[in-house]
């Protein structure tokens, strides 16, 4: 890989203006076609018609897509300095998520250090027993739905199931969004979310001159999430202040003590900032990825199985991990989290953009253009994993992997890559193994009658549409 600060004159260097790409419209440029939730589908079919690098723009913004996996590592490689994430800043602004997801250079540098003891290991590892309620309660919905034979919307129960272990690990409490169907909290997030998906597809922040109804519920569940974390904030460090020799019991507890970064500690502000970003980077992502998961347990019979036999040698004898020893057991309900990932990234793409002139891996890129890296186009092609259309778990185990199967780890970018990549990979994991065993150990799952096919929709991350499932208890 190659960087430099200014622009080449080697002529084997490609820039902008060599790529192909698809026709712009007049000052929307490539806006109109990348609409409606399919945007992630538009931007991987230009990649099959132009090829791994090409152009297209997003209003008078110039962007260049990559879906060549060595370029797009080593962009990744290249941040925070030469390239910076590719956010609208009114947008996190507005919404509250100023933090290590939307900080840039140095700030970025002094949060991300400030954030990651949250994210130690050891502290997920001391985070299971307090995950064993909730997935507890995860069974008993699954089981009141089994015995009245209703289908469930998996994505909703999904996205419950991680609100409630995310504000877990995140505060140390314990929202039950699970069986509190009316919690209005996950409500705001939810609201936050779509919002926040919706400003981010807008062509120019128009909610700056002009308010909709929607911008007002948006406001709304800003203002609301805000006060209730400053709440959580200040209650806190009363707690701490009144022991300040007690162990961190959560990501909050570890950033107030922390004293391993060197950095001067977070105001209320910046705190609040990263736990709002934490909790909406932790609930969606993960949430959709389990949602796919359950829908390939539906279809694909034989892996479901396979799930169960070794969640039943796993855990012999409870319902439910305890410990975290048990859950580095579940390899294969690992690498069908992996597959989900793989096949169906959450994040199936990623916006950046160049801070300086640079040129990567033969590419000349000029300050201020957009960069599009297509991490889920790149983890679906030939030369980085087999038979890449199909969904199949077998290719993370290197036993069950037939010998000459193409499979690159290192072309799995759902998670982002280089210094910025996912701080949360590791409770991501985590908490999608504790659900998908006790669902396992106790459950078999079918797709609900009368269920229609399911799609790919995009919102700020990309989830699954339309996936309903009946529960059997075993
Ligand atoms: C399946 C679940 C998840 C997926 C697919 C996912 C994906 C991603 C991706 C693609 C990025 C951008 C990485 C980059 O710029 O290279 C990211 C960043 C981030 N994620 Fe996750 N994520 C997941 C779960 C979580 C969880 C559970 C948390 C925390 C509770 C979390 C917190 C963050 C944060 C704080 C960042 C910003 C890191 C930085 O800019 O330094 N994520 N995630």
């Amino acid at each position: 890989m190659t960087a430099v600060a200014t622009a080449s004159t080697n002529s084997s260097v490609r820039s902008r203006a060599d790529l192909g790409g698809p026709r712009a419209w007049p000052l929307l440029g490539n806006v109109p076609q990348l609409t409606g939730g399919r945007e992630h589908l538009v931007l991987e079919e230009w990649a099959d018609k132009y090829g791994d690098v090409y152009r297209f723009s997003v209003g008078r913004q110039p962007f260049i897509a990559v879906a060549d996996p060595d370029m797009a590592r080593s962009m990744l490689r290249l941040r925070p300095d030469g390239l910076k994430r590719a956010m609208r800043h009114e947008l996190f602004e507005g919404i509250g998520l100023q933090g290590v997801f939307s900080a840039e250079g140095d700030e970025w540098r002094r949060q991300r250090k400030l954030v990651m003891p949250a994210f130690k290991p050891s502290q997920l590892r001391a985070a299971v027993p307090s995950f064993a309620p909730i997935t507890e309660r995860l069974v008993r919905v699954l089981d009141a739905a089994a015995a009245s034979g209703e289908s469930v919307d998996a994505l909703d129960l999904m996205k419950r199931y991680t609100v409630d272990i995310t504000t877990q690990l995140v505060f140390g409490i314990d929202l039950n969004t699970l069986e509190k169907i009316d919690n209005t909290l996950q409500a705001s997030i939810h609201i936050i979310f779509e919002g926040a998906g919706a400003r981010v597809r807008a062509p120019y922040p128009y909610w700056r001159y002009i308010k909709l109804p929607a911008d007002y519920r948006l406001e709304q569940a800003i203002a609301h999430v805000r006060e209730v974390v400053l709440k959580i904030i200040e209650t806190t460090r009363a707690k701490l202040a009144g022991d300040p020799e007690a162990e961190p019991q959560n990501l909050l507890e570890a950033m107030l003590t922390d004293t391993e970064s060197g950095e001067k500690p977070m105001s209320n502000d910046e705190m609040r900032g990263n736990l709002i970003t934490l909790l909406l980077a932790g609930e969606d992502t993960t949430s959709n990825t389990l949602t796919w998961v359950l829908h390939y347990m539906c279809a694909q019979p034989e892996m479901q199985r396979k799930m169960q036999e070794e969640a039943d040698r796993v855990l012999p004898n409870s319902e439910q991990i305890q410990d975290f020893d048990e859950v580095v057991r579940l390899q294969y309900c690992e690498a069908v989290i992996q597959e989900a990932l793989r096949r169906r990234s959450a994040a199936p793409f990623m916006f950046l953009q160049a801070l300086k002139d640079l040129e990567v891996d033969g590419l000349r890129v000029d300050k201020g253009t957009y960069l599009a890296l297509l991490n889920r186009r790149i983890a679906m092609k030939e030369t980085a994993f087999g038979e890449p259309e199909r969904y199949w778990a077998e290719r993370w185990l290197e036993d069950e992997r037939p010998a000459g199967c193409p499979h690159n780890s290192k072309s799995q970018l759902a998670f982002g890559g280089g210094p910025r990549i996912c701080p949360g990979r590791g409770l991501a994991l985590l908490e999608a193994r504790m659900a998908l065993a006790a669902i396992c150990k106790r459950f078999t799952l079918s797709t609900a009658p009368g269920s229609g096919p399911v799609e790919e929709v995009y919102a700020f991350a990309m989830h699954p549409k339309g996936v309903h499932i009946t529960v059997r208890r075993r």
